[in-house]
């Protein structure tokens, strides 16, 4: 087996959580703003199979190296939502049981015209589409990860901050593979430059836009990175996103969030 899998395999593993102080979480107990910005994590934590769905109707999915990542991705990132979800339990706010079903019900237009959009995209440009579909993974994943440490900075309570760290740990991961693989692909070709600047320029929207209303998307901004680090996460990975081929200078999370009114 080759040593990318192994590697995965190794470090892969469902966030520990046995040796957490609970009590104590439920003595501490969440913000109101806490509560908000985990229900929104779990929510989107919990809506990653969409996204492997449509990452799986790709020849590369095939690839043995890259089934193992998203193998072991999508087991890292459900119990990401589930342990949020079990947090807000413990602090006296269960998220209903048929949660997951509720917010896929509220997936918008754009998330079901991508679900048809996206196979018959990746048929047509079968090779330029799975570095269209990497490059947006890694603004998602490096967007997420920022996310989860300035929570870990504000929390009071200390199980949240425990488990931010450890999820965040994981997220780094997720980051530097999309990052890394859509470098390698978007290098190999012309088409796959074109078509990951075209689509993300035109249909990039932040992690959770498809199942949350602008008004919920911008309230997690502003919680999370208020006043000056919002400006500067939007200038980060921004720059960071315009490093990879065909994406110098594109600009994606600066005008979103100015846009509406967050920035
Ligand atoms: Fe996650
Ligand atoms: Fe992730």
């Amino acid at each position: 087996m080759n040593s990318e899998i192994n590697r995965y395999i190794a470090v892969s593993t469902k966030i520990e959580t046995k040796d957490l102080d609970w009590e104590e979480a439920k003595r501490v107990g969440l913000t109101d703003d806490e509560r908000f910005v985990l229900t929104y994590f779990s929510d989107i934590e919990s809506q990653t199979i969409r996204y492997l769905r449509t990452l799986l109707q790709m020849r590369i999915a095939l690839r043995p190296s890259v089934a193992a990542f998203l193998t072991t991705w999508n087991y890292e990132e459900f119990f990401h939502g589930y342990e949020l979800a079990n947090l807000l339990a413990v602090c006296g706010h269960p998220l209903e049981d048929d949660r997951v079903e509720r917010v896929q019900k509220r997936a918008r237009v754009n998330e079901w015209l991508e679900a048809m959009f996206a196979p018959l995209l990746s048929r047509i440009f079968a090779s330029q589409f799975p570095a269209v579909y990497l490059s947006f993974g890694a603004i998602q994943e490096m967007t997420t990860l920022r996310g989860y440490e300035h929570l870990r900075n504000y929390t009071q309570n200390p199980v949240l901050r425990t488990l931010c760290d450890r999820i965040a740990k994981q997220e780094r991961r997720h980051f530097a593979w999309y990052f890394n693989h859509a470098r390698e692909l978007l290098e190999q070709s012309q088409g796959a430059r074109l078509l990951a600047r075209k689509l993300l320029e035109f249909n990039w929207v932040p992690v959770g836009a498809g199942v949350k209303t602008p008004a919920e998307v911008t309230r997690l901004f502003t919680i999370l990175f208020p006043g000056q680090s919002g400006h500067k996460l939007v200038h980060e990975v921004d720059t960071k996103m315009g490093t990879l081929p065909g994406l110098e200078g594109i600009r994606l999370m600066e005008p979103y969030f100015a846009r509406v009114g967050a920035l």
